[in-house]
Formats: structure tokens, C-alpha cells, sequence
């Protein structure tokens, strides 16, 4: 994949807020990372509860101790608050995050040096080429499977990197179907994540991020969705604050009898 370059942070389209705006994919979407990569840790930061809820999905892999001898592939891992929650709860672990976006991926290197840490520049669907070889003891994908073109082929990559009995955590904006928690990521939206985004210069991509909320899988369709890929033991686990009923963890194993092995 190219090196793109990060962006001025100046808007590049029209910023109101257009609601037949498509979602973006691929290179779309890794140029809107790349050009939001600058702005993107002093947004989060202004989300309560952002990083510890990252940690909560760590912690929810179920991974023993501090990870030593242990194998952990991020997902989509950004500018790393993601591989920085990893590194947090599981200090001996050995830890590869991969990201598509030069510009994000960028901030991560950056910002988290260790020699248990390694970063991949590759889209998740180009993994083998990249050179990101299983097994795996756990994956954490962190607000990526929304943003995927084909989820399932995902998943089913995902468990042949897991090795038999591998925990994968999917931490994700996924709703739980109720129409409050609908109204209330709408109202977030509305006067705080697209007024934010587009003072940041970065509208498009958070416009997309409201949609793909509302178009992705309910908390209870994405578990369906982690079953029907051949994972078991899967749960829906409840993050508090306002996030409650929007943001959650989607925890599910690789079965210990699963044939094939991990590559
Ligand atoms: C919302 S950010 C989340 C970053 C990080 N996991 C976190 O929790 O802060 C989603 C990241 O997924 C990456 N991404 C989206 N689709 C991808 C794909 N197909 N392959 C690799 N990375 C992808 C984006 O470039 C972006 O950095």
C-alpha cells in the first residue's frame, strides 16, 4: 500500500452535513484517517470514557497475568489508544497492531515505542501479504468492523489467525436495537461529533461515522454475526456511561477442536 500523505487538516469537500454522504471504504476511508490522523487523539480525548472502555475490552479477552509468552494482534489500531490498551493490561505481551492508514498508523509509532511492539502498514483484508502470520492468542478490533466492505471475511480471517481456543474481542459503536439508545448516538452526533469533526476539518469522515453506526449490525446482530463465522462462547458485554446500549464488547473464542491451523 502507498504512503499517503497527512492532510493540512483543511476540509476538503463542503463540511455541512450531508446525509446521503455514502460510507466511505477503502482507499476513501484510509485517506479520511490519514487526513483526520492529527486531529483524531485530541478528539478522543474529549470522549469520556474513550480509553478506559478500550482497557475494558482488553481486560475482557481474558488473556492471564500480564501476557507474557502471549501473541496479540490489533486491528485497525489507529494511532494506538487501542495497542496502548493492550500494553496497559497485558505489560509482558508481545503485540502487533495494523492499520491502513499511513497517517494514522504514523501517530501510533510515534507516540508507542517498546520492543513488544510492532506496527503492520496493511488493510486487515492483506494481512498474509503483509506478513502478519498467526498464531494469535487473542485479537482485539477496536471500531474496525464497521468500517470493513465484506465483515465476515474478516471474521473468518480472523479465526485462522487465532490459534484453537484464541480470544477475540470486537469493541465497536454497535447499538443495541433499542430506539432510546438510537436517539441518543443521533443526539451525540448532532451536537457534538459533527460540529467537533468539522471544526476539525475532518466532516466527511465523521458524518460516516454516524451513518455506519446506524447502517451496521445491532449489539445482538453482530453476535449472531460472530457465531454464524464458527466462533463460540460469544457475548455481548455493556460498556457504562453514555456509551451504555451504544458502544460494546463483542467477545467470542476460536474453538479448541477448530481443524486447519492458524496462518
Ligand atoms: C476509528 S479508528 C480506531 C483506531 C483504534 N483502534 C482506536 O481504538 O482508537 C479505525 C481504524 O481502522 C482503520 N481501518 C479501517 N478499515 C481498515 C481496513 N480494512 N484495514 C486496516 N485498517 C482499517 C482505519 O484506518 C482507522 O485507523
Amino acid at each position: 500500500m502507498t504512503q499517503s500523505n497527512e492532510s493540512s487538516g483543511q476540509e476538503r469537500e463542503g463540511s455541512r452535513p450531508t446525509p446521503g454522504d455514502p460510507l466511505l471504504r477503502g482507499a476513501d476511508l484510509a485517506d479520511a484517517f490519514d487526513g483526520a490522523a492529527r486531529s483524531y487523539d485530541r478528539l478522543t480525548a474529549l470522549n469520556p470514557g474513550y480509553h478506559a472502555h478500550l482497557r475494558r475490552s482488553a481486560r475482557r479477552l481474558g488473556i492471564p497475568a500480564d501476557g507474557a509468552g502471549r501473541r496479540i494482534l490489533d486491528l485497525g489500531c489507529g494511532t494506538g489508544a487501542s495497542t496502548a490498551a493492550l500494553a496497559a493490561t497485558l505489560p509482558a505481551a508481545e503485540i502487533t497492531g495494523v492499520d491502513m492508514s499511513a497517517g494514522m498508523l504514523r501517530r501510533a509509532r510515534a507516540a508507542h515505542r517498546s520492543p513488544r511492539l510492532t506496527f503492520v502498514h496493511a488493510p486487515v483484508e492483506r494481512l498474509a501479504e503483509a506478513g502478519v502470520r498467526g498464531p494469535f492468542d487473542a485479537v482485539l478490533a477496536a471500531y474496525l468492523l464497521r468500517n470493513v466492505t465484506d465483515p465476515d471475511a474478516v471474521l473468518a480471517t480472523v479465526r485462522a489467525l487465532l490459534a484453537p481456543g484464541g480470544r477475540l474481542a470486537v469493541h465497536e459503536y454497535t447499538l443495541s436495537g433499542r430506539a432510546a439508545h438510537r436517539a441518543v448516538w443521533t443526539a451525540v452526533c448532532k451536537a457534538i461529533v459533527l460540529p467537533a469533526g468539522t471544526v476539525a476539518g475532518d466532516g466527511r469522515l465523521y458524518r460516516h461515522l454516524r451513518r455506519s453506526v446506524t447502517e451496521f449490525d445491532t449489539a445482538p446482530d453482530l453476535r449472531d454475526r460472530l457465531r454464524r463465522a464458527g466462533f463460540v462462547h460469544v457475548r455481548v458485554l455493556p460498556m457504562p456511561g453514555w456509551q451504555t446500549g451504544i458502544v460494546h464488547t463483542v467477545v467470542g473464542s476460536r474453538p479448541v477442536a477448530d481443524a486447519g491451523g492458524a496462518r
